[in-house]
C-alpha cells in the first residue's frame, strides 16, 4: 500500500531528475525514506516531504542516497584505447594541422582556438571516468602542452563531486590503471594516491543535471551546441524512462561538434532510439560519431 507522501515525494523526484522508482525500485526508495524521516526524528513522511519541498539541502542528501554511483577507472577499456588510438591522433591531425596553417598564414599564436579540446563526462560519479579521461588525453595527444584542454565532468550527486574534487582514491580503487600511469599521473600516499597537477588542471567539476540537458538547459544557462568533441554519457541513461533516453540522445547530439563522438554504457545502445549518429563499428564498443561539416568545411 502506497500512501499519498510517498506518491507526492516519488513524484517530486522524478520531476527533478528523471529517475524512477517503480517496481523493485518501490522498496529502495521507500527504504531511503524512512532513513531520513529517521535521522532527522521526524513523526512520517508528510513531515518529510515538507522538509523536502522547501530545502535544498534535503534534496542533496536524498539525491545522493538514491543514485547508483558504481564506477572505476578505464571501465570498458576498448572504447578508451579507440580514443588514444584513434580519435585523439585524428582530432590532432585535423585542428593542429588547420591552427598551424593559420600561424604560417600570419596568425597570432594566442588566436589559435582551433587547438581548443572539450570533453563531457555525463554523470561522472566520484571521478573516475572523467580523471581516466583525462590521463588518456594526455597519453593519446602528441603534444598535449599545446593544446587548451577542458574536460568538463558533471553530475547530479553533490557527494560523488566531493570525492571527484579531492582527487584522492584507496589503493583498492586504483585497480584498474596501469601501473606506467600510476606511477606517472598520481602521488602516493600511505592508503592511496591522489592525481597530480598535470591531470586535476584539466578537469573542471560541475553540478549537472540531465533532466535540465534533455530539457534544453545547462545548469542556469541553454544548453551549449555544437560544443563537444567527446562526450561521455555512460551507465547514466539506463535509470530514465525510454522517452527521456530518446531527449537525452537528441539533446547530446546537440551539444556535440560535427565530426565528435558520444560513447555509451554498454546496456545502453543507440540502435534503440531514433538519432542521427553515425556509429563506429570498427571501434568494436559503443562509440557513436556525428557525422557533418566541420568548422573547416570539411565533411567528416
Ligand atoms: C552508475 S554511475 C556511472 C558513472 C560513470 N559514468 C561510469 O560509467 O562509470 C551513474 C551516475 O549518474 C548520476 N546521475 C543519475 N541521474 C542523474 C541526473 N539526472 N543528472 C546527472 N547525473 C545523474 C549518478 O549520480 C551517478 O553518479
Amino acid at each position: 500500500m502506497v500512501d499519498a507522501a510517498f506518491d507526492d515525494i516519488r513524484q517530486y523526484v522524478q520531476d527533478r531528475t528523471r529517475l524512477y522508482f517503480t517496481g523493485h525500485k518501490q522498496g529502495f526508495l521507500q527504504n531511503k525514506l524512512q532513513q531520513r524521516v529517521k535521522a532527522l526524528s521526524l513523526p512520517g513522511l508528510p513531515e518529510y516531504k515538507e522538509i523536502l519541498l522547501t530545502s535544498p539541502s534535503e534534496e542533496s542528501v536524498l539525491l545522493d542516497s538514491i543514485t547508483t554511483n558504481e564506477t572505476c577507472f578505464f571501465r570498458n577499456p576498448r572504447q578508451f584505447n579507440y580514443l588514444r588510438d584513434h580519435i585523439l591522433p585524428d582530432i590532432e591531425a585535423e585542428k593542429g594541422t588547420a591552427s598551424f596553417r593559420r600561424l604560417a598564414q600570419g596568425d597570432h599564436p594566442g588566436q589559435l582556438n582551433d587547438m581548443r579540446l572539450r570533453i563531457l563526462s555525463a554523470g561522472c560519479s566520484t571521478g573516475e571516468e572523467p580523471y581516466t579521461v583525462a590521463m588518456t588525453v594526455l597519453e593519446g595527444l602528441r603534444y598535449p602542452r599545446a593544446w587548451d584542454i577542458d574536460i568538463v565532468a558533471g553530475d547530479l550527486s553533490e557527494s560523488c563531486l566531493e570525492v571527484a574534487r579531492r582527487g584522492f582514491y584507496e589503493a583498492e580503487r586504483l585497480n584498474g590503471i596501469p601501473k606506467k600511469l600510476l606511477n606517472k599521473y598520481l602521488n602516493n600516499s600511505a592508503d592511496g594516491a591522489t592525481f597530480n597537477e598535470d591531470v586535476r588542471r584539466l578537469v573542471k567539476f560541475m553540478r549537472l543535471n540531465l533532466n535540465d540537458v534533455m530539457q534544453g538547459g545547462w545548469g542556469d544557462n541553454i544548453l551549449p551546441t555544437n560544443s563537444f568533441d567527446v562526450v561521455l554519457c555512460r551507465n547514466v541513461m539506463i535509470y530514465f524512462s525510454s522517452s527521456c533516453q530518446q531527449q537525452l540522445v537528441n539533446s547530446l547530439y546537440r551539444i556535440i561538434a560535427p565530426g565528435g563522438y558520444l560513447f555509451t554504457g554498454d546496456a545502453e545502445p543507440l540502435h534503440l532510439f531514433s538519432h542521427d549518429f553515425t556509429p563506429v563499428r570498427e571501434a568494436g564498443c559503443l562509440i557513436y560519431r556525428k557525422t557533418g561539416s566541420n568548422a573547416h568545411g570539411q565533411t567528416v
